[in-house]
């Protein structure tokens, strides 16, 4: 794979994939995190006077139809501030007009608007790729949360440009290779979220890799209720219980022993702690001797991965759990383990937990680095290779 270091960028468009998919509330933006990942990438090039900078991304799932409300021109102002320079908003992603600007360009800043206002984005469709490269003489993919689609911006503008990895792909690539393939031991994950289904195979993976794989959140009810443990009326995915039996098997998957309950998933309602839940109590988070249990694994682990929260974590009440592994890890990680989490929901936690800036590696791919932890090929990545 070819990286930024392996080019000069004097005098040249660069076209940048980025990820700016980021949350929106009020019409503003809410968390700032997914524009400052590639600054790095983009500061490298601008110090090396290029022609221009374009910066491209997707912003929420519009299936190919301009929609006002995910117009990234919402990103603009923000980037600006990170950037500290102008930010020139193109309002298309191709086209006479968007070129015209970036040829009058005199090492200026662009972003492009939204690429899935065009359906061709995600059906990575050739001319349109083609339409894009047209824009530019080199192309950076620094969008890792996006490297698991086959997309034009992805994958087929790399069959017409020169395509280098910046710095967060590269960043990203190596924590989780080092992952798969050479972790320090003890390597324990922890593993939450609501549904076993979207994670079988991270599991499964997980399972060749792992020491020990600490199970939480309501996917544990699923395994739980295959175990033939009493779950009460948490959420639980019953096609999966078959499935689940067999993960039974492995010694080094490891359940939760004692559980927060409550009458009401939405609030505190007679909560208290059980070993087996009784009807008409909702599991919504992992207690005090599970804490202790899993706490015991990550103070002995050299490598940890994390994904997914252990509870309802969005209600006070039911966060000890899921804040409680992210100070552990924290902790630990200030040891010297090695530590990486991904996925929005334990970033929200880790972010809770005020100990964002303690871990080794905080992805910011979800999905993608699930995919990557499941053993796949990324087509994104596949492409630079
Ligand atoms: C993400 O938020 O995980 C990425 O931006 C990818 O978005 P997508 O799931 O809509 O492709």
């Amino acid at each position: 794979m070819k990286t930024i270091k392996d080019i000069d960028f004097k005098g040249k468009k660069v076209f940048i994939r980025v990820d700016f998919n980021v949350p929106v509330k009020d019409g503003k933006v809410s968390d700032n995190t997914r524009i400052l990942a590639p600054l790095q990438t983009i500061n490298f090039i601008l110090n090396q006077s290029p022609k221009a900078v374009i910066l491209a991304s997707h912003l929420g799932r519009p299936k190919g139809e301009k929609k006002p409300e995910l117009s990234l021109e919402i990103v603009a102002g923000e980037l600006e501030k990170s950037l500290n320079r102008k930010v020139i908003f193109l309002d298309d992603c191709i086209g006479e007009k968007v070129k015209k600007n970036i040829e009058t360009s005199n090492g200026d800043v662009f972003l492009l608007e939204n690429l899935r206002f065009h359906k061709e984005e995600e059906k990575n469709d050739e001319n349109f790729a083609k339409e894009l490269a047209s824009l530019a003489d080199v192309f950076v993919q620094d969008a890792f949360a996006v490297v698991h689609r086959a997309h034009a911006s992805t994958v087929g503008i790399t069959k017409f440009l020169p395509s280098y990895a910046g710095f967060l792909i590269e960043k990203e690539v190596q924590y989780f290779s080092n992952l798969l393939e050479n972790p320090q031991r003890p390597f324990v994950a922890v593993l939450g979220g609501a549904k076993v289904s979207t994670k079988i195979s991270v599991i499964e993976n997980l399972l060749k890799k792992v020491d020990k794989l600490l199970i939480g959140g309501a996917m544990s009810y699923t395994i739980l209720k295959a175990k033939e443990i009493q779950i009460g009326s948490s959420l639980y995915e019953e096609e999966f219980v078959e499935k689940a039996k067999k993960l039974l098997k492995e010694e080094k998957l490891i359940l939760p022993c004692d559980h927060l309950v409550s009458k009401s998933p939405q609030n505190p309602v007679e909560i208290k702690t059980v070993r087996e839940i009784p009807d008409g109590f909702y599991g919504v988070d992992i207690a005090d001797e599970t804490i202790k249990l899993y706490a015991d694994e990550i103070k002995k682990a050299k490598t940890i991965f994390w994904n997914g929260p252990l509870g309802i974590f969005e209600v006070a009440e039911f966060s000890k759990g899921t804040i409680a592994m992210a100070e552990r890890i924290a902790e630990r990680t200030s040891e010297g383990a090695v530590s990486v989490a991904g996925g929005g929901d334990s970033v929200s936690a880790i972010k809770k937990a005020g100990v964002f800036d303690k871990f080794s590696h905080i992805s910011t791919g979800g999905g993608a680095s699930l995919e990557f932890i499941e053993g796949k090929t990324l087509p994104g990545i596949a492409a630079l290779e």
